[in-house]
């Protein structure tokens, strides 16, 4: 399957009111929304999502960002879904980001980058069970 990417717009873009902006980009870009929902991460919670930083310095910055307020997180279906929404995103650190992606428009800076989008497709498929069970998935099929 490389039909399928987690998207997770961060506290920041919540909280700068940037959220509609996002979304819309996103579904210009020709990705189907297949599950969505706003949601304030516990500590635990983001620790978990970003396990793989554990030892990287800004692992703790992170958690405490990410847990500072509502995120939204988004099920997306495209074709090379992984690679396209990478690409729509931009570099991880908006001064690196192309111009029109959604880092380079709503980033603040390399920690808080107003996005999240899976790096592989392996990652893809946990990321969305960490979010949405298979009856919210099928529930919200659309086709
Ligand atoms: P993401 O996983 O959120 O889509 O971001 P990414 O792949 O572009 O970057 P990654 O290396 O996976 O880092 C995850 C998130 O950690 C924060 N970060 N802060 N202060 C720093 O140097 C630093 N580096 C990374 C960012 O929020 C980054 O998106
Ligand atoms: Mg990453």
């Amino acid at each position: 399957m490389n039909n399928r990417t987690l998207a997770i717009i961060k506290p920041d873009a919540v909280r700068d009111n940037v959220a509609g902006k996002i979304i819309s980009k996103i579904i210009d870009a020709g990705f189907k929304i297949k599950a969505m929902k706003m949601t304030r991460l516990t500590n635990d919670s983001a620790g978990g999502f970003y396990l793989i930083h554990k030892n990287r310095p800004f692992y703790n910055d992170l958690v405490e960002y990410m847990s500072s307020g509502p995120c939204i997180p988004i099920a997306l279906e495209r074709e090379n879904a992984v690679s396209e929404f990478r690409k729509l995103i931009g570099a991880t650190d908006p001064n690196e980001a192309a111009e029109g992606t959604i880092r380079k428009l709503y980033a603040k800076n390399k920690a808080e980058n107003a996005i999240h989008g899976s790096d592989s497709d392996e990652n893809a498929a946990i990321e969305i069970a960490h979010f949405f069970s298979r009856k919210e998935l099928l529930e919200n099929y659309n086709g």
